[in-house]
């Protein structure tokens, strides 16, 4: 009997053809929000206490190990003989377990931890040996039906293919999602056999053989239709693409968030945002980017796996793998690469790329720049057109400039090389590489050099 100390384990089921897609790729490899199917699967799966994972794979294995790595395990089904078979073929994981199995499908990315949770804590209190998540859906098409009994009680399920009318013009469709007493369900799914317009082994008739023992099925229903979602064509995985886009910035909107356009606005299924943010139109917020309150993004910025501060101002620009603290403005059009560091109140203007450097508080680079591999103190002014040549064409080379210097335009600064406390580079000055620029000094560069006169003009001394 299932109980609340009981062992649960995880089965996603990835070993499908895919035929509907047509495509190379495994189905479950297709992007959705720049993620594959499968690791939306994964990561809510990850949310429940799960003794482990055991994911059913085909002969392309390989690519989905590569996503899924070494957190799940896996159990080749030679050929996709059915969904029942599928689940068949990992009883050589759970020949001892004597707890319960929560089967989910690997095309199906919106499901939600709080409703697997909700499906796994009915099973155990009701002590069922299977309980079925399913939804109503207006357009049921495409899914297995729940067929009840007239008391109400499940009795079977029907695939769409090989439901009568009246079977058809049910709403009530089985998710895919399932709770299973381990022992049983191995014992049921003995019996099933591929008598069926496709020839498979449908795990969903193991719900009748359940039945028949007179062993107890119980069903959760969630109201959330979308969460049910499993998809089999591209077509549907565009519309799941859009459904995914929406409920993001329906999220975000709900927790304070300006969004002025939606339709020219992406946002990534981990970016967060704090209240009273405005998000301008053609922005992209992708990867692990967190946002702060009170900013101003866009339009036209492009944010990967980065971190803002609150009240940052950033306008048309490309930002990846950076951290920008309070207060700074950035943009229009700056380029900051990764293990770039903005610390606040910093202002980086226009055409102005920072490689894995670090601003110092307050200081500015407001135009055509180029800064890698920089450490830059509090309060510098770097000139418009400054370039650190940080690469000597075999390695890459530190430059450092400390608190208050004054870095003049156009300065050239050759790596390795440092510029002391408040010293001042006269504009176009090349610093030479090892140069130490001392505290407080003024360094000018050579000043251009008459070479010839034109047209043996002389012209009057200046
Ligand atoms: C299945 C259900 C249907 C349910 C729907 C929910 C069955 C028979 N039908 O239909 O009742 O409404 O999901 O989305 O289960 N797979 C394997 N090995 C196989 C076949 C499939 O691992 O031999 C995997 C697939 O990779 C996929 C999952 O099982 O991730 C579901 O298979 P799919 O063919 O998509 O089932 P549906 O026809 O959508
Ligand atoms: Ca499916």
């Amino acid at each position: 009997m299932g109980n609340r100390s009981s062992p649960v384990a995880g089965i996603i089921l990835a070993a499908g053809k895919g035929v509907r897609m047509k495509s190379d790729l495994p189905k479950v490899l297709h992007l959705l929000g720049g993620e594959p199917l499968i690791s939306h699967v994964k990561t809510v799966c990850k949310k429940l206490p799960l003794e482990k994972i055991v994911v059913v794979v085909n002969f392309q294995a390989a690519e989905i190990k590569k996503i899924l790595g070494e957190e799940v395990k896996y159990v080749e089904q030679k050929e996709p003989l059915g969904t029942g078979h599928a689940v068949l073929s990992t009883r050589p994981f759970f020949e001892d377990f004597t707890g319960d199995l929560m089967v989910v499908y690997g095309d199906a990315p919106f499901l939600k931890a709080e409703t697997l949770q909700r499906l796994l804590e009915e099973h155990r209190n009701c002590g069922n040996v299977a309980t079925l998540l399913t939804a109503f859906l207006p357009s049921p098409s495409g899914y297995g039906r729940i067929v009840r009994n007239a008391r109400g009680e499940v009795e079977r399920i029907v695939e769409e293919m090989d439901a009568p009318p009246e079977e058809k013009a049910i709403k009530e469709v089985n998710s895919g999602v399932y709770c299973f007493r381990a022992s049983s369900v191995f014992e049921a799914l003995a019996e099933i056999k591929p008598e069926n317009r496709s020839g498979e082994y449908y795990l969903t008739d193991v719900i009748e053989i359940i039945n028949q023992r007179g062993w107890r099925v119980g069903t959760v229903k969630t109201d959330d239709s979308l969460e049910i979602t499993g998809i089999n064509t591209r077509k549907e995985l565009a519309q799941a693409e859009k459904m995914l886009r929406e409920r993001i910035l329906e999220n975000l909107i709900e927790e304070g968030v300006t969004v002025v356009d939606p339709s020219t606005t992406f946002i990534g299924v981990e970016v967060k945002a704090g209240k009273d943010t405005v998000i301008s139109p053609f922005t992209i917020l992708e990867g692990e980017t967190i946002i702060g309150e009170n900013c101003k993004i866009g339009p036209y910025t492009h944010i990967c796996d980065s971190r803002i501060g609150d009240r940052v101002e950033i306008i048309h620009s490309v930002i990846f793998g950076s951290r920008i603290e309070e207060e700074a403005k950035i943009g229009p059009y700056t380029h900051l690469r990764p293990g770039t560091i903005i610390h606040k109140q910093v202002r980086v203007g226009n055409f102005v790329e920072v490689k894995k450097s670090t601003i110092g508080k307050g200081s500015r680079i407001s135009h055509l720049s180029y800064l890698g591999d920089t450490t830059v103190g509090e309060l510098v002014n770097i000139g418009a057109g400054t370039i650190t040549c940080n690469f000597d064409g075999f390695k890459k080379h530190p430059t450092v400039i400390e608190n208050g210097a004054f870095i003049g335009s156009g300065t050239i600064l050759i790596a390795p090389v440092k510029v002391g406390k408040n010293a001042i580079t006269g504009a176009g000055a090349v610093i030479p590489k090892g140069k130490n620029v001392p505290a407080d000094s003024v360094v000018v560069g050579m000043p251009a050099k008459i070479l010839k006169y034109k047209n043996k003009k002389k012209l009057s001394k200046s």
